[in-house]
């Protein structure tokens, strides 16, 4: 899963980053995140490893000195939760709002934290900043026990894919380091845990503040806990990578390195799994096989590479493999499929539309993608399954997933790499979900394309012209039926083979199931597209007059079609003259509130931006546009 990181430069600033992997480039790395609730004290807990780390340089050492003055912290202990809660913004909340990432290091490792906040709002957050973790810290407040959003926390980890957690009850110091206090929150926590499938986790009783078992253990506190300190776990826990590298070998291809005729090399991180020269290999989708010839990299050739490295594939045979495919394991590759279950994390204030189509970014892979309405909802807190229609902000589901080209992909539970997706939203390009496959839908390898031999050169070359679909747009009344009729008539004294397809028409037949909520709109043009693409197959010139209100619909039929095929003509009367006109008496109707979601009262519409033609109702009658429009088609092969 891609992650946007937001580098604070509290501990370190940016330009030393790099400096800094290089440095400690022989060490492992660890990365993990801290969630818990607003007050439990994750960020002092950070602020403390930073500072026993020796990671906090003397003139930040110095300002937070003089900040935990102004803020009247009790005692001598400087208040670390200042060092990370940076932002002002974040003073004045009193909470951290954003995933942050920090970088630290000791003798053993290298640390890459992210620090994620714990309001139920920042689902996204989390999630944003548990994807990349090996590990989780959960912490919890010893006064208050295992709390709804701890376990919220912990089913999100659990979610991702984090097999490692360490239950922080932080503040031992406020229960007198009571260890009747831990046990009980420990068995409380086991409890809770068994019931989500998380099979282990690491407790340790600690105090950020006072910097109980921190760095050593046991602190003198607490002579009951045998176990190890936080930073000593945290050095010598098992990463991920190791469990990786065991599993069969996969690696998507970033980019095809051919610097000249004579190399021809794969580049990409492998995923899992190893490889050495002489592996037989497949690339998917293709499935095409070949042998590894040689593993390059910038320090020379390898004998073996495994899951982690980035490494350049060369191969024996001179085979097909470009950007997204995956080179496998020959006899055990993953499974290429276009229909999915998955569990999908929306993380944009817009909600889910089933049915539209997002770009899916999986590894290397883009396509397009629809998400079909949700099976249900779980709800976090209480992990029950809800009825739902959609997903709102930081709502979590299980849905139908369908995609316009095959994916090479494994269940999220095998391979975070080839089952974890997100979703970008095609017109504002924001990422809107985070998503996790589950398995394949076994239909989507029953069905099969069916080769013909009549195809739709041949339907067009008989008709002797060049299917087109002219795709009129424009607001209820702006006269969209009425001008589409006459380019019908015109083109058909002109001897055109045309199909019109309207909306009243269409809603009264195909789409007589559909109503005019926003999801029924996307699924109503997602019909007329694929019916519009089968009459041009069939050599027709096809004119549709739908209001079709979204860019991103209207795009999705532009991409069903070959270029140049598309002609979005957009019919532009402005909504005074709309509802001036009201024909049918439904703007009427709209203001009065006697019907609901209708477009450019209630509903919204979205203009076209580079329609290949507009036309100006105002200024043109029916006739003039038709006229117009012809014209712009000219000449029609
Ligand atoms: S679209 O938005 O899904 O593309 P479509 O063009 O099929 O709409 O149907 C629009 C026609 O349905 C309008 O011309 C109007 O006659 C009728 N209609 C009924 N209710 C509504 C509504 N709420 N919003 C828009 N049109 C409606």
């Amino acid at each position: 899963m891609t992650t946007e990181p937001i580098y604070k430069t509290d501990a370190l600033i940016a330009e030393d980053i790099d400096a800094y992997l290089e440095q400690h480039q022989h060490k492992t790395m660890l990365r993990f995140i801290t969630c818990g609730s607003v007050d439990d004290g994750k960020s002092t807990l950070i602020g403390r490893l930073l500072y026993d780390s020796k990671m906090i340089f003397e003139d930040q050492l110095d300002a937070l000195a003089n900040d935990s003055k102004k803020v009247g912290t009790q005692g001598q202990e400087i208040d670390f939760a200042l060092l990370v809660d940076g932002l002002a913004a974040e003073r004045e909340q009193g909470i951290t709002i954003d995933v942050a990432y920090r970088f630290f290091n000791t003798e053993k490792r290298k640390f890459i934290v992210a620090d994620c906040p714990g309001h139920e709002q920042y689902t996204r957050n989390m999630v944003t900043g548990a994807s990349t973790a090996d590990l989780a810290v959960v912490m919890i407040d010893a006064r208050k026990g295992v709390l709804v959003q701890t376990r919220r926390h912990s089913y999100l980890c659990n979610l991702i894919g984090i097999r490692n957690i360490v239950l922080a009850v932080n503040k031992m110091d406020l229960v007198d380091y009571s260890q009747e206090v831990f046990d009980k929150i420990v068995a409380d926590y086991a409890k809770f845990a068994e019931e989500i499938g998380i099979e282990s986790f690491t407790a340790m009783p600690i105090s950020g503040f006072k910097g109980d078992n921190i760095t050593v253990a046991p602190s003198e506190n607490t002579p009951w806990y045998e176990g190890p300190s936080l930073i000593e776990h945290l050095e010598t826990v098992e990463v991920l990578n190791a469990q990786d590298a065991e599993k069969p070998f996969r690696m998507p291809v970033q980019w095809v390195n051919r610097p000249n005729l004579d190399f021809r090399g794969f580049s990409g991180q492998i995923a899992t799994g190893a490889v050495k020269p002489g592996d037989a290999v497949r690339v998917l989708p293709s499935g095409k096989t070949s042998h590894v010839r040689s593993i390059v990299t910038y320090g020379g050739d390898l004998d073996e590479a495994v899951a982690g490295q980035s490494v350049t594939l060369t191969l024996t045979d001179e085979i097909d493999c470009s950007r997204g495919n995956v080179i496998a394991v020959a006899d055990n590759p993953p499974e290429v499929a276009d229909q999915f279950e998955a569990t999908v994390v929306w993380m944009d204030d817009e909600p889910l539309l089933p049915g539209r189509g997002y770009w899916l970014k999986l590894g290397t892979q883009t396509v397009s993608a629809a998400i079909a309405e949700p099976k249900y909802e779980i709800n976090v807190n209480t992990l029950e399954r809800l009825a739902a229609k959609t997903l709102g902000l930081n709502a979590i589901g299980v849905a139908e997933v369908t995609t316009d080209k095959p994916l090479v992909f494994e269940p999220y539970a095998d391979s975070r790499t080839l089952g974890g997706f997100i979703l970008i939203d095609k017109v504002t390009n924001a990422t809107v979900a985070a998503g996790m496959l589950h398995f394949s839908l076994r239909r989507s390898q029953n069905v099969h394309w069916q080769a013909v031999d009549i195809t739709r050169e041949e339907h067009a070359r008989l008709k002797n012209q060049t299917p087109k679909v002219l795709w009129f747009t424009g607001l209820s009344g702006s006269g969209k039926s009425t001008i589409a009729n006459e380019v019908e008539k015109r083109l058909n004294l002109m001897n055109r083979h045309t199909f019109l397809l309207d909306g009243d028409n269409i809603r009264h037949g195909l789409n007589k199931d559909l109503g005019f909520t926003d999801a029924d709109r996307v699924e109503n043009i997602r019909r007329v597209g694929e019916v519009a693409r089968l009459m041009t197959d069939a050599g027709l010139i096809v004119l549709t007059a739908f209001i079709s209100p979204f860019r991103a619909e209207r795009q999705m039929v532009r991409d069903l079609l070959p270029e140049g095929e598309f002609v979005e003509i957009f019919v532009d009367t402005p909504l005074e003259v709309a509802e001036e006109r009201d024909v049918k008496g439904l703007y009427k109707k709209a203001r009065e509130g006697k019907l609901k979601n209708f477009t450019g009262i209630d509903s919204p519409y979205e203009a076209p931006e580079n329609a290949e033609i507009r036309v100006n109702t105002v200024e043109m009658t029916p006739q003039e546009a038709a006229a117009y429009i012809i014209d712009r088609i000219m000449p029609l092969k």
